[in-house]
């Protein structure tokens, strides 16, 4: 499959160089460096005198084209270009001339939105399940239900050969448990660049929405983005924080993006989209059944998503502080699955705090993190079971262990 690719990005190429080429005399060293005219090698005498006028700035032209398409190359399947390579890029790219740099931008970004990059269909798509399944089990601490329901569900959906609707996933529990880590987790392993892909949009309620007398305004523009994002991309993220404090009026302009749509075009290449939408919402049901559950006598892991569904959705609902629980995308069944996270002990706490060193590259001891444990709150008060903040803050913690 790969044979086939360069083939049409010497066609692609080929006049960008020749372009550059001529219009850069005091570019390439290469140039400078053949032999000119007749005093050129073996063969020169028999050269046709038009071909031979072009001779020279085919050769600056090809030498060019060779550091534009090693550039190309690492840009669009950076897997393939190998580390000796990949040291001088930095330098090469800056000696290349800013018109084809930005023209390499563009093709590149034009490239990867219509060809053939990968097996997804577009090289800033990555799927990468087992690195997702990986940073699930060993990055998130104390979330077996999310666990495995967003890998399920994910998984099932970005598989599925023509899907009708997008997947909306709506994570559930206090601050500190882990939604945002997830949502970034999905980023890091679904695309290229992460949040950054131009496939991923974060809204941040009272960031991007602060103001709700511009409700109408707002509307407007979250149904472009999407709509443009879509477009853009075949494979589309979006990821609602603070959902529990969107306007009413965002969560009804929101419902048709998830509502199934009509059967597409078989030919047409599939597009999907996931919404996430992250709030605190049904946080205080999840930590009752759970404390309920564990004074059972029941482990931790022994808990299912079906003990918290019914008191999590009905917890949704039944709040007034919140238009979520109210809108279509509840009501009408748009959301796919509610995630639960549940509230952290001081286990996990230590596990998080493990984690912040090393993600440094500090050392830690025991005592270290024992101690960042016990900084946190602990609620209920008899129980003093779970921390009331998860594992927020903890990484700045660790700065009072630092030698
Ligand atoms: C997927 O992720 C794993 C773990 O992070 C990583 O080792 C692997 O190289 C990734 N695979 C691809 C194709 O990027």
């Amino acid at each position: 499959m790969r044979a086939r690719r360069p083939l049409c990005l010497w066609v692609l190429l080929l006049p960008l160089a020749g372009a550059l080429g001529r219009g850069d005399p005091a570019g390439p060293g290469e140039a400078a460096e053949g032999p000119r005219g007749a005093a050129e090698g073996p063969g020169s005498g028999r050269a046709w005198p038009p071909f031979q006028d072009l001779r020279e700035p085919l050769r600056t032209a090809g030498a060019l084209f060779l550091r534009y398409w090693a550039l190309f190359r690492c840009r669009v399947w950076p897997e393939t270009c190998s580390l000796d390579e990949e040291a001088p890029a930095g330098p090469l790219a800056w000696s290349l001339p800013l018109l084809g740099r930005q023209y390499l931008d563009i093709l590149t970004t034009w490239f990867c939105r219509f060809q053939e990059c990968s097996d997804h269909g577009d090289c800033r798509v990555s799927n990468n399940f087992t690195g997702l399944r990986s940073d699930l089990s060993v990055r998130l601490h104390g979330q077996h239900l999310a666990r495995e329901l967003v890998l399920t569900t994910v998984r099932g959906y970005l598989e599925l050969p023509q899907p009708n609707k997008a997947l909306a996933l709506s994570f559930h529990g206090w601050s500190g448990t882990g939604k945002n880590f997830v949502a970034r987790l999905l980023a890091e392993n679904l695309y290229r660049d992460g949040l950054k892909s131009d496939c991923v949009k974060v809204f941040i309620t009272l960031f991007h929405f602060p103001h709700p007398k511009y409700v109408d305004l707002y509307k407007e523009q979250l149904a472009d983005q999407v709509r443009a994002t879509q477009e853009q991309c075949r494979q589309a993220l979006f990821i609602f924080d603070e959902a529990e404090k969107l306007h009413p009026g965002l969560l009804e302009a929101l419902g048709p993006h998830l509502e199934r749509q009509a059967p597409q075009d078989h030919r047409a290449a599939p597009s999907r989209t996931i919404f996430l939408f992250l709030s605190n919402l049904g946080g205080n049901a999840i930590n009752e059944v759970v404390l309920g559950l564990l004074q059972a006598g029941w482990s931790r892991e022994e808990i299912a998503k079906e003990h918290l569904e019914a008191r999590l959705q009905a917890e949704i609902v039944a709040s007034t502080d919140s238009g979520f629980g109210h809108s279509r995308l509840v009501k009408e069944k748009l959301i796919d699955s509610f995630v639960p996270f549940l509230p952290l002990e001081s286990r996990h706490v230590r596990l998080c705090a493990r984690d912040a060193f090393l993600s440094q590259g500090l050392p830690y001891t025991q005592e270290a993190l024992d101690e960042i444990a016990k900084m946190m709150v602990y609620v209920p008060k008899e129980e003093q079971l779970f921390s009331s903040q998860g594992c927020k803050s903890v990484s700045q913690r660790i700065n009072y262990f630092l030698p």
